[in-house]
């Protein structure tokens, strides 16, 4: 008998043992009939997993079978309490799981108190994320959090609250519910790498209670921290030098990757794992279809490594993920692992995250941006960009987070780019440090030792529509708002849920009011995270202004995306233009085939007709953007920052000369 069989036989005998305990739970509580046999069902599908990741990652424990049968109570309990809307939409989501692969699909991301003030206000805005095409609304962090500053929210004091100026969980559910009646995923963070220092469970650690303790790392020198120092990457530099922070009140070295307030989770606890399972399973009866796992790469720690993206980290994913299949089919998790590219791939997959962030997508369309040569884009993407069966990217172009140059140094030598001085000139460029750039950014968590920087700014700013609105010059405002269209329109086109930072639709520049506020003067990503501008949103639609106009371009271009059956799903080809300007790839689906280029210079760029030829053979092109038939006379021009979507259109004859 080998390993696996043994874990299987294993399986079968906790399952045999725990069900029935559970099930008499579940009905003495008064769980119907039908519930437990939908719930055993999915429990009795899930389980070998299940219980083999947890054997891995708990197996030694003395315990195991306890916190095993907690687990399933828990589950079963957070299966009884679900609604029956959120059950519904499990069963729709069961029978159709490739839903978000759809051309249809379009994300926005905002702040609760910066977008409307409060939850109940947001309702009022559902006419606008319709207008723009939204199918998925991220809200920021809104669970209750520290006073001043808590990261964002990124510091949860209590996941089942929210924070309370903006509303309370009850606001919460009946948004989730209004916004599903609207064709509307709710998309929340599950932010379980760390808690706030003020979280209930930090607050009985720091009150000498040993249980809790264990649910943190805590040493009483500095012996385990500077071993573990040595092999680590520090996250935030300028806020306080290494991972840990010293706790007079404790007399202890306490791990926090991130800000002083955020203690790092210690999930080689065992009941680390099933507290925060169970506040998972919470977060999903809230109404959340889309779970953005905050900080992936950063959950198991061993000494001697660098503490990110270890093999455990994706264990402990997984074993999340059985436990939503079963109690909460119908949400997908996103990843956010800003980290090398090969590391991002790892945490996608059905069993563990479906979709996830594209971070070198969205460092190398700036890149590319910064240097007007797609040549690190295209030479990355073409074996990078595609995913497992099941799985999606999301793409964007800004966050709430920094630019942090993210390629492959491999990558970039292959293509005759030298990575360390890449990553200097591209921080120099957009933080304004660089002669002739039309970038207006600021620089974030600068190395004093290494050097190494990220940068924040608003896409329009770090886009060059802020210098050129301060130099009052025409023509820059029109580049600036074709470098925007431009970056748009490859989100929208190469393969993925797009994802729009809003804000980003109506040309919102930097703000610089941060630095007068204590909680966030220190943390420039404040830069890019201002109050929605109501006098732009108001212009939206006059053309006459630089609100409308790219409002109106991203419109058509959102309404076009939605259109072409070519783009359902990610499969994508870059191809080679021949032009070190031009970025272009295939996309096609159910018969459509779109052939897509973009110049990434302020100069116009040719294509030969004879490349295009050889991705379009025997087929005219329909330029759909202007809904134009393209008469190519040999080479195709495309003006400064201009982009095509070609259809090509079989049976016709190609007008292009051979
Ligand atoms: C994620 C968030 C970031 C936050 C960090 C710590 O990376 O996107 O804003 O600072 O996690 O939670
Ligand atoms: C680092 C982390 C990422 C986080 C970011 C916040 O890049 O890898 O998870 O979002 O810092 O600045």
């Amino acid at each position: 008998m080998d390993e696996g069989d043994r874990t299987r036989r294993q399986a079968a005998k906790a399952l045999a043992r725990l069900l029935p305990r559970v099930q008499t739970t579940f009905q003495a509580a008064g769980g119907a009939a039908q519930d437990w046999q939908a719930f055993e069902t999915r429990v009795t599908r899930e389980w070998e997993r299940l219980f083999g990741l947890l054997v891995v990652l708990y197996g030694q424990q003395y315990d195991f079978f306890y916190h095993l049968e907690e687990l399933l109570h828990a589950a079963a309990r957070s299966w009884r309490d679900r609604a029956g809307w959120l059950k519904q939409r499990d069963a729709a989501r069961e029978a159709n799981p490739d839903w978000f692969q759809s051309q249809t699909m379009l994300g926005g991301v905002l702040y609760v108190d910066l977008f409307s003030g409060t939850l109940a206000a947001l309702h009022d805005a559902i006419p606008y994320f319709k207008e723009l095409g939204l199918t998925y609304l991220h809200l920021m962090p809104l669970f209750a959090a520290p006073e001043g500053n808590s990261d964002g929210g990124y510091a949860v004091s209590d996941f089942r609250s929210v924070n309370s100026h903006l509303g309370t969980i009850r606001e919460l559910t009946a948004l989730a519910e209004a916004l599903q009646h609207e064709g509307i995923s709710l998309v929340l963070d599950f932010v379980f790498n760390h808690t706030s220092d003020e979280h209930e469970w930090a607050r009985r650690a720091q009150a000498g209670d040993p249980e809790y303790q264990d649910f943190y790392f805590l040493f009483p020198d500095r012996a385990m921290p500077d071993a573990y120092e040595r092999t680590l990457r520090e996250i935030f530099p300028t806020v306080r030098r290494g991972s840990f922070t010293f706790r007079e009140d404790l007399g202890c070295w306490v791990w926090t990757t991130f800000n002083s307030f955020q203690w790092d989770l210690n999930y080689s606890n065992p009941a680390v794992f099933r507290a925060m399972a169970e506040e998972m399973l919470f977060i999903a009866n809230a109404g959340v279809e889309i779970l953005r796992l905050d900080a992936v790469a950063f959950i198991w720690k061993r000494l001697g490594t660098s503490c990110e993206n270890l093999p455990e980290a994706h264990l402990i994913i997984q074993a999340f993920n059985a436990l939503s299949r079963i109690a909460a089919p119908a949400m997908l998790f996103k990843s956010e692992a800003i980290v090398h590219p090969d590391d991002v791939i790892k945490y996608i997959s059905p069993q563990e995250c479906q979709i996830s962030y594209n971070p070198l997508l969205m460092a190398l369309l700036w890149e590319a941006l910064a240097t007007r040569e797609v040549k690190l884009l295209a030479h990355s993407l073409h074996s990078r960009f595609q995913l497992p069966r099941g799985c999606a990217w999301v793409n964007y172009l800004r966050s709430h987070d920094d630019i942090g140059w993210t390629f492959d140094d491999g990558d970039a030598r292959y293509v005759w780019i030298d990575p360390h001085g890449h990553r200097h000139f591209l921080n120099a460029f957009y933080i304004g440090r660089f002669g002739g750039s039309f970038a207006q950014g600021v620089p974030f968590q600068e190395n004093p030792d290494t050097g190494d920087a990220r940068v924040s700014g608003t896409l329009a700013s770090l886009a060059g529509l802020e210098r050129a609105l301060q130099a009052g010059n025409p023509e820059q405002i029109d580049l600036a708002i074709q470098r925007i269209l431009l970056l748009h329109s490859v989100i929208l086109s190469i393969g993925g849920i797009p994802l729009l930072y809003l804000g980003d639709e109506l040309g919102t520049l930097n703000d610089y009011g941060y630095v007068a506020e204590p909680a966030k003067a220190d943390d420039s990503r404040w830069v890019h995270r201002p109050r929605l501008n109501r006098a732009a949103l108001e212009q939206r639609h006059d053309p006459t202004t630089v609100a409308g106009r790219i409002f109106g371009s991203l419109a058509h271009l959102i309404a076009l995306r939605k259109a072409q059956p070519a783009l359902y799903d990610g499969d994508m080809e870059v191809i080679m233009t021949g032009n070190p300007h031009l970025f272009g790839y295939i996309r096609h689906h159910a018969g459509q085939r779109l052939l897509i280029i973009a110049n990434f210079s302020e100069h116009p760029q040719l294509i030969d007709g004879n490349v295009l030829r050889m991705y379009g053979p025997g087929t005219a092109f329909v330029e759909l953007n202007t809904g134009t038939e393209l008469a190519v006379d040999g080479v195709l021009t495309l003006d400064p920052y201009r982009f095509v979507w070609l259809e090509t259109v079989a049976g016709v004859p190609h007008t292009l000369p051979s």
